[in-house]
């Protein structure tokens, strides 16, 4: 199978930013770690980041058809952007949404996703292991 790993707004700066709560490896790192995670189950994955939502918006539109699954990490996004999840909506290509914190246990307005509801699933809390855990559930 072959994936497609999305993280949005501010993501590229993980490492860097907010250390105890996303962790101080970099996205690069933890990209990398995915990449060996998927091969060493049989499959593919490509990456990408971009802290602009149209580009996100866009570029799940381009992966409809052409990727088993998508696994994103929208940022703040995911709290509020209905032009993201019109994006999710349109394609047939299944999403889990994933957060590395648990949204839950933070402030308010983190306990709302306008995303989920056009997800496939979820995972979250589980720091780079998320993202795992949702690649996982597409071949469990
Ligand atoms: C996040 C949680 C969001 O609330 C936050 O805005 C992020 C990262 C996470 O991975 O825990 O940027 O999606």
């Amino acid at each position: 199978m072959k994936f497609l790993v999305i993280n949005g707004v501010n993501l590229a700066r993980t490492g860097k930013r907010e250390r105890g709560v996303y962790g101080e490896e970099t996205l690069d790192t933890i990209n990398s770690e995915l990449q060996a995670f998927v091969k060493a189950h049989g499959h593919e994955a490509d990456f990408f980041q971009s802290d602009v939502e149209g580009e996100l918006c866009a570029k799940i539109g381009q992966a409809d058809g052409n990727y088993d699954g998508i696994v994103l990490n929208a940022g703040a996004y995911t709290h509020y952007s209905y032009a993201l999840r019109d994006a999710i909506a349109g394609v047939s290509t299944p999403v889990v949404e994933v957060h590395m914190s648990n949204v839950h246990a933070r402030e308010e307005f983190r306990n709302t996703s306008v995303l989920t509801e056009v997800c496939r699933g979820e995972v979250l809390g589980f720091g780079k292991n998320s993202y795992k855990l949702a690649l996982e559930s597409f071949w469990l």
